[in-house]
C-alpha cells in the first residue's frame, strides 16, 4: 500500500523544518522554572511589548471576531499607500512577511529555477525555494557579510528570484543603500529582486526602491509589524511592488490570510510613532550595552544595528542549554552553518544585564 510519503509532492520529502526560538512556557516546563522568571531573547521580538495603539485596536477588534476580517485589507493598504506615496494596489498583506515570501515563491518558482541568496541569509528564502522544487544558490558570505558582487555573479539565465535582507538575520550585517540599489538595477529584467527590510526601522537609512519599481524593474520589498511595532504574535507583514506583481500574489493568497485583530492592530500601530521611536532608542542603547559586555568577556561578535547580535561563544550548544537552565533563551546558529555562534536579541537594559551575567558564568 502506498504511504503518504509515496503520494506527497517530491519537494515536501526533503523540505527542512523551520527551527523557531524556544517558547518561554516550554523552556520553563522543561527546566522547572517559573515562566515569569524566563526571558526570551531568541526571536528578535520587541522587548517593550506590543505597540500600545496596536494592542488597544486588537482588543477592540475582538468584539467583532464573529465576522470575517476584510480579506482585501482595504484600510491597511490605504494607510500604507499614504505612508509610502504609492497606491493601495502596490501592497499585498501577509500573515507575517514570511507569508509574502512564500507567496512570491509559489507564484514564480518551478522545478529547475534558481534562487540566489547569501549562505547565512534568513532561512525562509531557502525554505520557500525548496518547497516549490527550485534550486537554492547559496553564495558565500566572507566574514558573514553579504558579498553583493558575488550575489550578482551567481545570477544565471535560470535565476528567478534574488533575496537580500538588510540588516540580514542572523548575522546582523547591513548593506549600503546605494550598493543595494546598484545591485537591484544591475539585474536582468527577468530576475525578481526581493529586498527584505524586516529590521529596517532600526537603521538610519534604507534603500528607496520605488523609482526602480515604478520604472518597471522587477523589484519588491517586504516589511513586517513583528519587530519595531511589537506585533510578532499577531502575524502581519507586507510586500510592496508593482500593481501587476501584487495582483498576481493576491490570486495565490488565501482569502482571509490576515486575521481581524491583527489587521486592526497593524493599522493602528502604523500611527504609533512614539512607540517606534522608543523602540529604536532602547535598542540603540541595548546594542551599546551588549557590545561593551561582549567585548569585556572577550566574545567575538558581528557589529550591527538590528535588534540582535551574533556572537561566538565557547561550546555554544552547551552554553545554549546552560542559559536556558538559568532562564535565558537565546538562539544557537548551527543550522546556519555558524557552529559556535549564538544570536542574542537585544532586550531591555535589565534583560541585557542578566544575559551578560549569565554569559560571564560560561
Ligand atoms: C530577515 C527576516 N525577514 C523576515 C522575517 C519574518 O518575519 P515575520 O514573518 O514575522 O514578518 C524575519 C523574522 O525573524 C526576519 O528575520
Amino acid at each position: 500500500m502506498a504511504s503518504y510519503s509515496d503520494l506527497a509532492n517530491r519537494p515536501v520529502l526533503t523540505q527542512p523544518v523551520y527551527e523557531a526560538g524556544r517558547p518561554i512556557e516550554v523552556v520553563a516546563r522543561e527546566f522547572g522554572l517559573n515562566p515569569a522568571d524566563v526571558i526570551k531573547l531568541a526571536s528578535n521580538e520587541n522587548p517593550l511589548g506590543p505597540s500600545p495603539l496596536g494592542l488597544a485596536a486588537a482588543r477592540k477588534a475582538l468584539d467583532t471576531c464573529h465576522l470575517y476580517p476584510d480579506g482585501g485589507c482595504t484600510f491597511l493598504r490605504e494607510k500604507l499607500a499614504r505612508k509610502w506615496s504609492m497606491e493601495p494596489g502596490n501592497f499585498v498583506i501577509g500573515n507575517g512577511s514570511n507569508e509574502v515570501m512564500i507567496l512570491l515563491a509559489q507564484a514564480f518558482l518551478r522545478p529547475g529555477d534558481e534562487v540566489v541568496f547569501g549562505a547565512q541569509a534568513f532561512i525562509v528564502y531557502k525554505l520557500a525555494t525548496m518547497l516549490f522544487g527550485a534550486k537554492p544558490v547559496e553564495v558565500p558570505m566572507p566574514g558573514f557579510r553579504h558579498d553583493l558582487a558575488a550575489l550578482r555573479a551567481a545570477v544565471t539565465p535560470k535565476t528567478r528570484i534574488l533575496f537580500l535582507a538588510s540588516p540580514n538575520n542572523p548575522t546582523g550585517g547591513t548593506d549600503d543603500p546605494a550598493d543595494i540599489l546598484a545591485l537591484a538595477a544591475s539585474l536582468p529584467e527577468d530576475v525578481i529582486f526581493c529586498l527584505d527590510e524586516a529590521y529596517t526601522e532600526y537603521l538610519e537609512a534604507s534603500a528607496d526602491l520605488r523609482p526602480l519599481m515604478m520604472s518597471g524593474r522587477k523589484v519588491v520589498l517586504s516589511r513586517t509589524f513583528s519587530k519595531a511595532y511589537g506585533l510578532a504574535g499577531l502575524r502581519v507583514g507586507y510586500l510592496m511592488g508593482s500593481t501587476e506583481v501584487c495582483s498576481l500574489l493576491n490570486r495565490v493568497r488565501q482569502p482571509f490570510n490576515v486575521n481581524l485583530p491583527a489587521l486592526a492592530a497593524a493599522e493602528a500601530a502604523l500611527d504609533d510613532e512614539e512607540f517606534v521611536h522608543r523602540t529604536r532608542q532602547v535598542n540603540a542603547e541595548g546594542i551599546v550595552q551588549l557590545s561593551a559586555g561582549l567585548k569585556k568577556l572577550g566574545f567575538a561578535f558581528i557589529e550591527g544595528k538590528a535588534n540582535f547580535l551574533a556572537t561566538q561563544v565557547p561550546q555554544a550548544e552547551e552554553a545554549f542549554l546552560k542559559l536556558q537552565k538559568a532562564g535565558v533563551i537565546v538562539r544557537p546558529l548551527r543550522g546556519y552553518g555558524m557552529t559556535g555562534w549564538l544570536r542574542l536579541t537585544v532586550g531591555t537594559a535589565e534583560q541585557n544585564a542578566r544575559l551578560l551575567t549569565e554569559l560571564a558564568k560560561l
